[in-house]
C-alpha cells in the first residue's frame, strides 16, 4: 500500500515544475499552459504542503503593477483556500534574453543592474508572501570562452550582487536567508559556484555570509560526478544547509530532473536516511522543507504530470520507512558496530590529551604491530548489503 503524503511531511514544489510545458532545445511544447492557481489546488489535493515560485512563474515578465496586484491577489486566494504556504521564492534571471549572458555576471553593467533591481522587488515578494528561504540559482552565471569573462571580476560582482541582496534583506528586517543553487553547466558551458564546495568557499569571502546559505539538488552535484549525500552532509556540517530541490539524475549527462528516487535510487536512498535519521554519531540535522524540483517527462500529458507529482512524494515516504527500518534493525546495529562506524565520533586526541602525551605514547606508533591493523576487516559490504535487503523491502 503507497504511503500517503500528509502536510505534516512538509512537501513543497515549485510551480515552474508541474507548469513546464516540456518545450526544450530539441522540440516544442508538449503540454498546454497550467493556471498557477490550478497548480495550487492539485498539489494540495495530492497531499502537497508548500508551493514555490520564480517572480516570472506567477507574474509574467513586464507585466503592469495593476495587472501584477491582480495575479498576486487571486494567488493568494488559492493559498488561502488550499491552506498551502509559500515557503520558498526564488527569481527568474535566466529566461529573458536580456540574461542571456548572466545577470549578477553579465559583463554589461546595464544588465546587472537590471537583475539586481528585478531580484531586489523579488525580495520584498518573498517578505509579503512569509517565505523563510529566497534561492538564488544563478543558471546563466558562467560562460562559454574563457576568454570572455574577467573572472576575478566575476567574482567581485557575484559577491557584491549577494551581499547587496542579503543587506537589503537586513535593512528591510526580513525574515528572510539566501539559499545559493550550485550547478556544473547548463545552459551556460560552464556556470560560476559549479557544486556545494565552491558555494561554501563563496559564501566564506560575503560581508554578509551569515544569511547566505546553500540549496543543493540532487542532480546538481551528479552531473558533477559527486556523491550528493556528501554534499548535503558538508552543508549541513557547516551550518549551511537552508534548503533542498530533490529530484534524480542518471550519471552525467544533462539535468534530467527526473522524479525523486528515479535516478540513482541507492544514493536516494541514503539521502532520505541523512535528512530523516540525521548523521550516525548525532549533529545538525536538517528542519527544512522536502522540496521537489522535477520536470514531468515531455512524454507525459496532464494525467502523467499529476502522476509524477505524486510519484516525488510516494517514493520519498517509501524511502522513508525503509531507511526507518534499516536504522531500527539490530542486526544493522551489529553491523555498525562491527564496521567501526560509531569509533569515528571519538575524538582522535582524547580528553586532556597533549600533543605531548600522543609524541611519547609508544603504543601508538613505535610498538604498534602496522601489519595486525591493516590485516582488520572492514564489515562494510556486509553492511552495505542489510542496507540494499532493506531498500529492496527483503527483510
Ligand atoms: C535548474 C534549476 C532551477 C532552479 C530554480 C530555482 O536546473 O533549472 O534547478 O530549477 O532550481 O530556478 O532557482
Ligand atoms: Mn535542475
Ligand atoms: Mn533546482
Amino acid at each position: 500500500m503507497a504511503p500517503t503524503p500528509t502536510r505534516d511531511d512538509r512537501f513543497s514544489f515549485g510551480l515552474w515544475t508541474v507548469g513546464w510545458q516540456a518545450q526544450d532545445p530539441f522540440g516544442a511544447a508538449t503540454r498546454d499552459p497550467l493556471d498557477p492557481v490550478e497548480a495550487v489546488h492539485r498539489l494540495a489535493e495530492l497531499g502537497a504542503w508548500g508551493i514555490t515560485l520564480h517572480d516570472d512563474d506567477l507574474v509574467p515578465f513586464g507585466s503592469d503593477d495593476r495587472a501584477r496586484a491582480g495575479i498576486l491577489k487571486r494567488f493568494r486566494v488559492a493559498l488561502d483556500d488550499t491552506g498551502l504556504v509559500v515557503p520558498m521564492i526564488t527569481t527568474n534571471t535566466f529566461t529573458h534574453p536580456i540574461f542571456k549572458e548572466g545577470a549578477f555576471t553579465a559583463n554589461d553593467r546595464e544588465v546587472r543592474r537590471f537583475g539586481l533591481r528585478k531580484v531586489l522587488r523579488n525580495v520584498d515578494l518573498a517578505a509579503e508572501l512569509g517565505a523563510r528561504t529566497f534561492v538564488m540559482w544563478g543558471g546563466r552565471e558562467g560562460s562559454e570562452y574563457d576568454a570572455s569573462k574577467d573572472l576575478h571580476a566575476a567574482f567581485d560582482r557575484y559577491r557584491e550582487g549577494i551581499d547587496t541582496v542579503a543587506g537589503y534583506i537586513k535593512d528591510r528586517g526580513y525574515d528572510l536567508r539566501i539559499a545559493l543553487e550550485p550547478k556544473p553547466n547548463e545552459p551556460r558551458g560552464d556556470i560560476l559556484l559549479p557544486t556545494v564546495g565552491h558555494a561554501l568557499a563563496f559564501i566564506a569571502g560575503l560581508d554578509h555570509g551569515d544569511i547566505v546559505g546553500l540549496n543543493p539538488e540532487t542532480g546538481h552535484e551528479q552531473m558533477a560526478g559527486l556523491n550528493f549525500t556528501h554534499g548535503i552532509a558538508q552543508a549541513l556540517w557547516a551550518g549551511k544547509l537552508f534548503h533542498i530541490d530533490l529530484n534524480g539524475q542518471r550519471g552525467i549527462k544533462f539535468d534530467q530532473d527526473l522524479v525523486f528516487g528515479h535516478g540513482d535510487l541507492v544514493s536516494a536512498f541514503f539521502t532520505v536516511d541523512l535528512l530523516e535519521n540525521g548523521f550516525p554519531g548525532g549533529g545538525p540535522r536538517y528542519e527544512g522543507p522536502r522540496h521537489f524540483d522535477y520536470k514531468p517527462s515531455r512524454t507525459e500529458g496532464y494525467d502523467g504530470v499529476w502522476a509524477s507529482a505524486a510519484a516525488n512524494m510516494e517514493m520519498y515516504l517509501l524511502l522513508k520507512e525503509r531507511a526507518t527500518a534499516f536504522r531500527a534493525d539490530p542486526e544493522v546495529a551489529e553491523a555498525l558496530q562491527a564496521a567501526r562506524v560509531p569509533e569515528l565520533a571519538e575524538p582522535t586526541i582524547a580528553e586532556g590529551e597533549t600533543l605531548e602525551d600522543l609524541l611519547a605514547d609508544r603504543s601508538t606508533f613505535e610498538d604498534l604491530d602496522v601489519d595486525a591493523v591493516a590485516r582488520r576487516e572492514g564489515n562494510f559490504v556486509r553492511l552495505n548489503q542489510l542496507a540494499m535487503r532493506h531498500l529492496l523491502g527483503a527483510n
